[in-house]
Parts: C-alpha cells; sequence; structure tokens
C-alpha cells in the first residue's frame, strides 16, 4: 500500500489532538471531535503523512496549505463552510476547481441528497416509495393539500441532524400542522416540509462506492425502554444526549429478523437509490419499514464516520475493521473522477 500526502480538512475548532490518552467511554463519545480524532489516528496508522486544517472561511489558507504540503487527497470532513450548512457541497466544488482528490461524496450528490423534497420527487419519478409529502415555502401559511392525510411529520427541507425534530414533529390536525411549519420556518429560516407519518421500524443502510456499490447489513434504531405506545421518532436528544440516551435505551444494532425477501429489497433498493440521486463515496441510506412496506426517509451522503458511529458499526459487520473502512474511502476517493464535458 502507497503511503500518501493526505490533507483532513476538518471544521475550524475540532482539529483533533495527537494522543487522547485514556478516556472513560462517556468522556469519549461527547468529544466534539471524535470523528475528526478517529480519522486522523487512523491514517496516520496506516503510515500516510497527514497535515490537519481547520477551515472556516478562509480559502486563502486552504490554497497555501495545498501548495505547499501538495496533497495526494484530501480527506473531507467538512459540514459546512463559514458556519452554513448548505455550502458543504461548494466546499467539495472548490477542491474540484482546485485538481484535487477528496474522499466522500460530489458536490452534486451533495445538493440533491440534503433537499428532503427534491431527492424524494426524483425518486418518485422511479416508482421508489418515498412518503407522500407537501412542500410549504418560507414565511407562507400552511394549507394542507386535502389528499395529504394526517399523521403527519414535519421537518425542515434541508436541515439535518435532528434539528427541530421532536415529539411535536408529529401533528394530527391542520391547527398543529400550520403551528409547526411556523415554528421550523422560524427556527430554520428555510421551507418546511410535511411527510405522511410512517410508523414501524427505522433502519440505516450504510453504502460504499463509485459505480461498483457494496452494502453493508442493515442497522436499526431501536428504543429499548420506550413505552409501546410512544411513537419512534429520532428526535434531536435521541441522536444527541446521552442521558436521554441511556434512560431510554436508545442503542442501534444489526436489524434481526428481517426476513430474506426485505434483506433483498434493501440491498438493491439502496443500489438504485445511491445511482439515482448521483452519490459518490459513501453514505448511509435511512429508511422506514412498515407492514412490509419500505419507504425510502432520507439519504446521507458523507455520514458520521467514528468508529462508534452506525456507518463505521455496520462496515465492521461486513469486515471492515477501522483502518480499512478508511483506507477504502481514500481508494475510492483516488479513483472518482468528477464528471467534465471538455
Ligand atoms: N415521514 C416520516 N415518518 C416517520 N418518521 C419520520 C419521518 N420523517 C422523519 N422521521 C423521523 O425523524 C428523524 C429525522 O428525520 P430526517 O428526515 O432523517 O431528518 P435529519 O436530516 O434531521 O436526520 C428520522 O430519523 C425519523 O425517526
Ligand atoms: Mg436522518
Amino acid at each position: 500500500m502507497s503511503k500518501l500526502r493526505v490533507l483532513a480538512l476538518v471544521r475550524e475548532g475540532l482539529e483533533p489532538p495527537e494522543s487522547i490518552g485514556k478516556l472513560k467511554t462517556d468522556e469519549y463519545l461527547s468529544l466534539p471531535w471524535k470523528t475528526e480524532f478517529c480519522v486522523v489516528d487512523s491514517l496516520k496508522n496506516l503510515g500516510h503523512q497527514v497535515r490537519v486544517l481547520g477551515l472556516y472561511d478562509d480559502l486563502l489558507s486552504v490554497r497555501k496549505v495545498i501548495e505547499e504540503f501538495k496533497p495526494h487527497i484530501v480527506f473531507n470532513l467538512m459540514e459546512e463552510f463559514g458556519g452554513i450548512a448548505l455550502y458543504d457541497q461548494n466546499v467539495v466544488a472548490y477542491l474540484e476547481l482546485m485538481g484535487l482528490k477528496y474522499t466522500g461524496c460530489n458536490p452534486r450528490g451533495l445538493m440533491i441528497a440534503r433537499d428532503k423534497a427534491l431527492s424524494k420527487k426524483l425518486l418518485a419519478y422511479h416508482r421508489i416509495r418515498v412518503p407522500d409529502f407537501q412542500v410549504f415555502r418560507y414565511g407562507r401559511r400552511a394549507r394542507r393539500r386535502k389528499r395529504l392525510q394526517f399523521p403527519l411529520f414535519v421537518k425542515s427541507v434541508v436541515e439535518d441532524a435532528s434539528l427541530g425534530i421532536s415529539q411535536a414533529s408529529l401533528v394530527k390536525d391542520d391547527d398543529a400542522l400550520r403551528e409547526r411549519v411556523a415554528f421550523v420556518h422560524e427556527h430554520t429560516g428555510a421551507d418546511a416540509i410535511a411527510e405522511e407519518f410512517i410508523g414501524g421500524r427505522e433502519l440505516y443502510v450504510g453504502v460504499l462506492g463509485n459505480h461498483r456499490l457494496e452494502v453493508f447489513p442493515t442497522w436499526e434504531l431501536l428504543f429499548d425502554k420506550k413505552p409501546e405506545d410512544q411513537p419512534l421518532i429520532a428526535t434531536a436528544r435521541a441522536k444527541w444526549n446521552l442521558k436521554y440516551q441511556k434512560k431510554w435505551g436508545v442503542v442501534s444494532r444489526a436489524a434481526e429478523r428481517l426476513p430474506k425477501t426485505i434483506e433483498d429489497l434493501v440491498g438493491h433498493r439502496c443500489k438504485r437509490i445511491y445511482r439515482l440521486l448521483g452519490l459518490s463515496g459513501y453514505a448511509r441510506l435511512d429508511f422506514r419499514l412498515d407492514k412490509r412496506r419500505l419507504y425510502f426517509l432520507e439519504a446521507n451522503p458523507n455520514p458520521a464516520l467514528s468508529a462508534d458511529e452506525d456507518f463505521a458499526k455496520s462496515a465492521e459487520a461486513k469486515g471492515y475493521d477501522y483502518k480499512k473502512l478508511i483506507q477504502r474511502l481514500i481508494n475510492l476517493g483516488l479513483r472518482f473522477k468528477p464528471l467534465r464535458l471538455s
């Protein structure tokens, strides 16, 4: 395996330390630069020469380090630029303009996947099952199409990380819908989407590749201590609050007792969706499985990559230990060719 110069591009303030000594699991899990540490540490263990650049909005600093360090590839851990999450695609577009290789998804795939309405429209055209939905433009009052039936689930069209998602996102009448749409408008400054609420199981599937795709074993989000009658929702607290996770027994693990037909369907469906959305590198696709019907919820290109997250854990179940996974992402980045017309 050849040793490479790898530039790890991370958000300013998330530059990881050289070593973390001996931390307790809880301390480790709440480190803000957990992912950055995992990745950089693995890259070094793989024998690569690593330079870390913390970036907020200073493009000149990227240019300088590229001219000086001459990386073979950029390991892209940026999820925003200048505090704006929508600009994650522009960072990658900039790397492409500079003629650099990078890990993870291409800018077009990032843009399409981020828009929860656009991606669903595209997939619905190809007859892939998605929840029925309606978009409520920023600043307008919500007027529901008669065919869109309650219960509905209201969220931002473009935010991720469950921002603004709580039990109150689930609405059962027009008053609650109007209120929640106004809340999303106000708190995210973006359009809102109301989707048919799909009960059942929540499944996450890791996918890796540019052309030839690999699908990891299906993962499932569970609340082991949740009352039966409370709907399962990956709220912001369920995702990020360790105390809440302990209280409700929030865990994710390999999905058990999935019928073989569903396993096969998931694998096939994931590959189709990944290609239709124009993704590359790696992604995690989220689904709901209700009465043997598989609904696409969203695609997360460049999903959370720390060793304890679903993507890495499901990769491990497929035989990729963490180091091997990181090297695979590098290899895919080196091989990816952006579309060019001239
Ligand atoms: N249509 C839906 N039906 C049921 N649950 C939903 C629906 N949309 C979102 N959710 C719940 O909310 C969570 C977050 O929604 P998602 O669209 O994945 O947004 P984010 O990008 O913030 O992760 C999902 O993981 C799921 O638990
Ligand atoms: Mg999600």
